[in-house]
């Protein structure tokens, strides 16, 4: 069965789906995106991704391409044909196709979309979380504005290209404290010696990711001790368990930082825990 993808009002075959040479985000990365799971035929939390999604857009000043309404009927419709039960979708929209210059476009472009969806392995993901990832320091190198979601990532690229060269799987920002802000596509968490939960606050360096927003739902329902500031390397090198959060990865074990073995080496009964329970605490809409 080869692929569909969606691009501005037509399911195409993913191998011809194309956009403009003079697409705003090919030549300026002037575009947002969100990433959503899905999960044996649902949708996950789409409400709250469209929510940042419009968040994002208007913080870019970008309309949306179609109604929120449309653009959650697009969604279903990629899903369901690309047969996706497990898996990811993705929709990107633009600032639109316009002669290049940075000032932005007339008000007569429209912005461009693009969605996209694909199957992943329920199988190789549980085996990635019974063994747990590495993760790799890396400077920060972003601008401020990193709570909108752009599909500006050749600083996550870098970093996450250093971190596969230094055997890990996920790049750990470092702020000029010296403290971790957020993973390369992910944000970032630890359980402390005294069983504290660690996050760093959503208000500054990280992207508002929404399985944090999730898992933090999940601790204060299962009663765990939190606290949301940030952390530095050294404490997390100390620190009994570390993980990582994503639609891509939910709650991922982190067992070793920058070479360094975290607690015992293999993934921590919190982060296991919150990764079983996850779905609880998720909104599950029919694909
Ligand atoms: N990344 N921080 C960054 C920089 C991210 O790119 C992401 C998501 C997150 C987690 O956000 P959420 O829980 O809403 O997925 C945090 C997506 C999955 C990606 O770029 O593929």
């Amino acid at each position: 069965m080869s692929r569909i993808a969606y691009v501005n009002g037509q399911y195409v075959r993913h191998a011809d789906a194309a956009v403009h040479v003079e697409d705003r985000g090919y030549q300026f990365a002037d575009g947002v995106y969100e990433v959503c799971e899905v999960w044996r035929g649902k949708i996950v939390d789409m409400p709250r991704h469209l929510d940042r999604l419009n968040r994002s857009l208007n913080e870019l000043q970008i309309d949306w391409p179609m109604a929120r309404s449309a653009v959650e009927f697009v969604l279903r419709q990629v899903i369901r044909r690309n047969r996706v039960r497990d898996g990811l979708v993705y929709i990107q929209v633009t600032r639109g196709v316009a002669k290049r210059d940075h000032f932005f476009p007339s008000e007569d472009v429209a912005p461009s979309i693009v969605v996209t969806a694909k199957s992943t392995s329920p199988a190789a993901a549980k085996a990635q979380a019974e063994t747990g990832i590495a993760v790799v320091s890396y400077p920060e190198n972003r601008w401020p504005r990193v709570d909108i979601k752009t599909v500006a990532l050749l600083p996550n690229v870098l970093a996450k290209q250093h971190a596969k060269e230094n055997g890990g799987k996920e790049a750990w920002y470092l702020d000029a404290d010296g403290n971790v802000t957020e993973g390369g596509s992910t944000n970032a968490w630890i359980v402390t010696k005294d069983g504290v939960l660690v996050t760093r606050p959503a208000e500054s360096g990280i992207l508002r990711g929404i399985t944090r927003a999730v898992v933090l739902d999940l601790v204060l329902k299962e009663g765990l001790t939190f606290e949301e500031r940030p952390f530095s390397l050294d404490e997390a090198f100390e620190a009994k368990e570390a993980f990582v959060t994503a639609a891509s990865t939910l709650v991922m074990p982190v067992t070793r930082v920058d070479g360094r073995i975290i607690g015992n080496g293999h993934p921590g009964s919190v982060a296991t825990r919150l990764r079983e329970l996850f779905h609880t605490a998720t909104d599950l809409q029919t694909a």
